[in-house]
C-alpha cells in the first residue's frame, strides 16, 4: 500500500487532546460509550456506522498484508472461551497480575509500575503527596462460568490474550495445512481484561481487540526472525502515519518483561499521553508450546520432514491492538487548519485512503434541480457497488466538503450544470483540496485506483 504522506512535526506541533477525539467520535457516529443511557461501564465501547468501517478497513488491511501476502502465514480464528487448564498452562493464573496502590488521604489508585519512582520510594502519592496504603495484586482474568446447575458449573475465563488459541490449534494447523517451519498462524480477535486502571478512551479498556502473528521457527533461526519481523511491523506501521517522527522502538527491561518473553521491543507512538506501546514484539522462544505439552499432556513438538529432527518450535510474537490503531491513526490523522478565508477552521482527518470509512462523496450542486439530482444518484449507485460512497444534498457545497473533511474521506464529487453538458464532474481531494474534471465513466477507475491498497 502507498505510504501516508510525510507530515513533518517540529517541538512546536501540538499533540491533538483525546477530549478532541472523543468528541468528534461521538458527534460523527465513530465510537459511544457502552450502555451509555445506564450510566456507562468504564473501559468499554462500541463502535458506530462510521467506527465500524474504519475499524474493518483497518483489520482487512492487517490481514491482506499478514496472512494473504506470505504464503507461510495462515489464518484462524479460535474462541473466547478455552479450558481454564489452557490459562495455568499459559502462566496467567499466576502471574497475570497488576501491584496496585491506594491513596490514604485522596483515595486514588496507580498501578505501582506507572508510579514515578521517587514516589514508590517515598510512598508518597504522586497527586496529593497523601501517604500510600500497602500494595494490593490483582489478577487481570476475567472470569465466566460453563453449565447453568450450581455446583456442577465449570469456572473458566474469558481469553486474556488473544494468541493462546494459536498455540492450542498449533498441532491441528501443521497436519491440515501442510505448513512448514519457519511459518506463522494468526488471528485477530477480541481480548478481555479486568484493568484496575481503565482509561483514556480506546487505550486502556477491558474488552478489547487484539491482531497476532505466531511465528514458528527453529531454535537456530531465532534471532534471524525476531529482526526480521521487528523491522517488518515497524514499517507496517510508519506506512500509516502522518507524522513519522512520533514512532520508535523501546526494548523492555528485565524488570518489565512479561513472564512468557525473554527479550521484548514495543513499538511507541507519541501522543498527548507521551510515548506509549503500540505493539509489542516479543520473543517467547519455547514458553508456550513447551507448557501446553506438559499441561496437557499431548507433544506439541514438530518434526522436519527433510532432517526428520523433532523439536518444540520457538515463537517470535507480534501483537498490536485494533483499538489502539483505531485511537493512534485518529490522534495522528486529526487537524485543525486556520479557513484563508477567516471563517472557522477546517477540520480535517488525514487518513489514509484505503483506511478511510467512506471513500467518496456524491454531491449534487444544488437539491432542487431535478437533472442535477438525478444524475448524482446515479453516479452515487454505480460507486456504491465499489466502494463506500455516501450522497448528500443537504446544505451548500462548502459546508458539505466540511462534513466530508472532518470523517477523513478521501475525495468528494460534485455534479454540477457542465455535468449535464459534457459528462465530467468535478473530483475535489481532500488534504490539498484540489480539484480536477473527469469524464464520469471514468470515475470509478480513478477512484478505485487512489482508495484500495495494491
Ligand atoms: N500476546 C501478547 C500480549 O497480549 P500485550 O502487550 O499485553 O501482549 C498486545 O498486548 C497489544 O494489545 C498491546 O500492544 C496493545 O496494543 C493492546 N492492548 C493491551 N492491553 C490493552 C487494553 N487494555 N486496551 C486496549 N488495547 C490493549
Amino acid at each position: 500500500m502507498t505510504q501516508v504522506e510525510s507530515k513533518p512535526t517540529t517541538n512546536d506541533t501540538p499533540f491533538v487532546p483525546i477530549e478532541k477525539i472523543v468528541a468528534l467520535c461521538k458527534r460523527r457516529g465513530f465510537v459511544y460509550p457502552n450502555s451509555e443511557i445506564y450510566g456507562g461501564v468504564s473501559g468499554i465501547y462500541d463502535f458506530g456506522p462510521l467506527g465500524v468501517e474504519l475499524r474493518n478497513n483497518i483489520r482487512r488491511y492487517w490481514w491482506w498484508s499478514m496472512v494473504q501476502l506470505h504464503d507461510n502465514i495462515v489464518g484462524i480464528e479460535g474462541a473466547i472461551i478455552t479450558h481454564p487448564r489452557v490459562w495455568e498452562a499459559s502462566g496467567h493464573v499466576e502471574n497475570f497480575v497488576d501491584r496496585l496502590v491506594d491513596c490514604k488521604n485522596c483515595k486514588r489508585r496507580f498501578r505501582i509500575d506507572h508510579l514515578p519512582e521517587e514516589n514508590v520510594i517515598q510512598n508518597k502519592c504522586p497527586e496529593c503527596g497523601g501517604e500510600l496504603m500497602e500494595p494490593r495484586t490483582f489478577n487481570l482474568l476475567m472470569e465466566t462460568y460453563l453449565g447453568v446447575v450450581e455446583g456442577e458449573r465449570m469456572q473458566t475465563y474469558l481469553r486474556g490474550e488473544a494468541c493462546q488459541n494459536i498455540y492450542l490449534d498449533f498441532d491441528n494447523v501443521v497436519k491440515s495445512s501442510r505448513v512448514q517451519i519457519p511459518f506463522g498462524i494468526c488471528q485477530i480477535g477480541k481480548a478481555f481484561r479486568n484493568e484496575v486502571t481503565p482509561g483514556n478512551f480506546l487505550f486502556r479498556q477491558r474488552e478489547f481487540e487484539q491482531w497476532d502473528l505466531q511465528f514458528f521457527v527453529h531454535p537456530s533461526e531465532m534471532l534471524q526472525w525476531f529482526d526480521y519481523w521487528k523491522e517488518k511491523r515497524f514499517e507496517w506501521y510508519m506506512g500509516l502515519i502522518n507524522h513519522k517522527d512520533r514512532l520508535h522502538f523501546r526494548e523492555h527491561g528485565p524488570d518489565e518483561l512479561a513472564h512468557y518473553a525473554k527479550q521484548a521491543f514495543d513499538i511507541e507512538y507519541k501522543t498527548i499521553l507521551g510515548w506509549q506501546e503500540w505493539e509489542g514484539i516479543h520473543w517467547r522462544q519455547d514458553w508456550d508450546l513447551s507448557r501446553h505439552s506438559e499441561y496437557s499432556g499431548q507433544d506439541l513438538s514438530y518434526t522436519d520432514q527433510n532432517t526428520k529432527e523433532r523439536y518444540i518450535p520457538w515463537i517470535v510474537e507480534t501483537s498490536g491492538g485494533v483499538d489502539r490503531t483505531f485511537l493512534n491513526l485518529l490522534l495522528d490523522a486529526y487537524e485543525e487548519e486556520p479557513d484563508p478565508t477567516g471563517k472557522e477552521p477546517r477540520t480535517v482527518l488525514r487518513l489514509h485512503p484505503a483506511l478511510a470509512p467512506v471513500k467518496v462523496a456524491v454531491l449534487p450542486l444544488q437539491k432542487n434541480k431535478e437533472e442535477l439530482v438525478t444524475t448524482a444518484r446515479n453516479i452515487h449507485k454505480k460507486l456504491q457497488r465499489l466502494m463506500v460512497s455516501q450522497y448528500d444534498d443537504v446544505a451548500n457545497i462548502g459546508r458539505r466538503y466540511r462534513r466530508q473533511d472532518e470523517i477523513g474521506t478521501p475525495y468528494c464529487v460534485t455534479i454540477d450544470f457542465q455535468t449535464l453538458e459534457d459528462r465530467t464532474v468535478t473530483v475535489r481531494e481532500r488534504d490539498h483540496m484540489t480539484q480536477v474534471r473527469i469524464n464520469i465513466d471514468e470515475l470509478p477507475a480513478y477512484l478505485l485506483e487512489r482508495v484500495t491498497w495494491q
